[in-house]
């Protein structure tokens, strides 16, 4: 058969993403080889692997991340690397590397935790830290790096309080997030074996501490129940490891991906005056904006699966045991889901986007990184007269999260219209 490859654009170089989503390369991936094979070279000290198909349409995605029979997120675990063989019995016992019928059993006693009536009783904390941030960034104006001023503390102060992770420990987790996450970037100098080459971040070794870390903060809610997600873990029926486990999840799921949507989102906003204007002056609703945001900016680029059988997506033949990547960065753009996709619309009603995932995965956190959102869009708006780019942003070296490092910005109102 002719190979096509070479004409098909890279989607999987991690450096790629710190100039922005691709979107040329997704659109050709899209209009000409919507499932595509892509090579998996070795890249920043990380070893080669065997390739994977890039699944770039918003219906294949869709189709993927809902047949969970099909493509596994247990076989081979969620990360485009693959995990070291001897690590990879431990990561699967992560929820979110498991398959229904087992995965069921761990989403519904974790779910308990994530009631509504408890996510909305942050709303008020979540509004006050907002203007906190908010009132010190402005003083410090009119030129600020948003992501140091504001959107870094909120997310992760807001999570240890969901969590009910005392204040004096909070550094703790930050620092255990960014080993996880920015692995691939160069300002997270990587943890290296003896022979030099780079430790996995998600191997048992690594997340000791963070474990040890977790069964304390359990106890410790077992004598001082609070309001919050650890004190209803601890006192659930899952097992020692299970609990860490979940920690863990939650401290990388819950933390990188807000810190993520929070600046990608102000970003849009300060790049888009019309749009910017419309939501300062009340003409769109904050719901909608903060959905369009998210669109606009996928705080998760992909995930893996692994097809557990052989089988055929969008005509193409995939044999089991290979590795099928959504890259939900493409789906959200995708011409033939979404009218008029480069434009943003903060408007915009019908909006199937898939920044939160599909099918049993969906995120587990999504009603309380909204309401995050909103509070922050409604009070950067009481708090600011506008968002105007003072400087490029800085972006995260990475094929999985769309990290924004930097945001300077001018606090001022954004351009009058000619
Ligand atoms: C804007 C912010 C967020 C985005 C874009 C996001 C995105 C995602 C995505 C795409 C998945 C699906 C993973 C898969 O298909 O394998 C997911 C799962 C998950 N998310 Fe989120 N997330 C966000 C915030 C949060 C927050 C704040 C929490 C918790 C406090 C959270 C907890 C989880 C958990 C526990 C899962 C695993 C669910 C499972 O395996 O059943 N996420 N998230």
């Amino acid at each position: 058969m002719e190979n096509t490859n070479e004409a098909l654009p890279d989607v999987f170089d991690p450096r790629i993403y710190a100039a922005g989503i691709p979107h040329d390369a997704f659109r050709a991936l899209r209009d000409r080889s919507p499932v595509a094979r892509q090579e998996e070279y070795e890249v920043l000290g990380w070893p080669a692997g065997p390739g994977f198909w890039a699944v770039t349409r918003h219906t294949d995605v869709v189709r993927v991340l809902k047949d969970a029979g099909t493509y596994s997120s247990h076989l081979g675990a969620t990360q485009i690397r693959d995990p070291a063989p001897a690590d990879l019995p431990f990561i699967r016992r992560m929820m979110l590397n498991q398959d229904p019928p087992r995965h069921g059993r761990l989403r519904r006693l974790v779910s308990r935790a994530f009631t509504p009536g408890r996510i909305e009783r942050f709303e008020a904390t979540a509004r006050s830290r907002a203007k906190e941030l908010l009132a010190a960034a402005r003083d410090a104006g009119p030129e600020v790096d948003l992501v140091r001023a504001v959107t870094d503390d909120y997310a992760l102060l807001n999570l240890t309080d969901l969590l009910g992770v005392p204040a004096a420990d909070r550094g703790l987790l930050l620092e255990w997030t960014e080993r996880v996450i920015a692995y691939q970037d160069p300002d997270e100098p990587p943890v290296l074996d003896a022979e030099g080459r780079p430790v996995n971040p998600r191997s048992p070794a690594m997340l000791a501490e963070m474990f040890a870390y977790a069964q304390q903060l359990a106890a410790y809610k077992r004598r001082e129940p609070g309001d919050d997600i650890m004190t209803v873990l601890a006192g659930s029926p899952l097992q020692d490891a299970e609990l860490e486990m979940f920690f863990f999840l939650l401290t990388v799921a819950g933390n990188d991906t807000v810190r993520s949507a929070a600046p990608g989102g102000l970003l849009a906003l300060a790049e888009h005056p019309a749009e910017q204007r419309k939501l300062w002056k009340g003409e769109v609703g904050v719901d909608t904006a903060v959905d369009e945001l998210l669109r606009w900016h996928p705080p998760v680029l992909s995930f893996r699966r692994t097809a557990n059988r052989a089988t055929e997506l969008a005509g193409v033949p995939i044999a089991a045991g290979e590795k099928v990547v959504v890259f939900h960065a493409s789906a959200n753009y995708d011409e033939r889901a979404f009218p008029d996709p480069y434009r943003l619309d903060l408007g915009r009603t019908a909006n199937p986007h898939v920044s939160f995932g599909d099918g049993p995965h969906v995120c587990l956190g999504a009603h309380f990184a909204r309401l995050q959102l909103r509070v922050l869009y409604e009070e950067t708006r009481a708090a600011l007269p506008g968002l105007v780019p003072a400087g490029p942003p800085r972006r995260l070296v990475s094929n999985f999260i769309n990290g924004i490092k930097s945001l300077p910005l001018r606090l001022e109102p954004c351009a009058p219209l000619a």
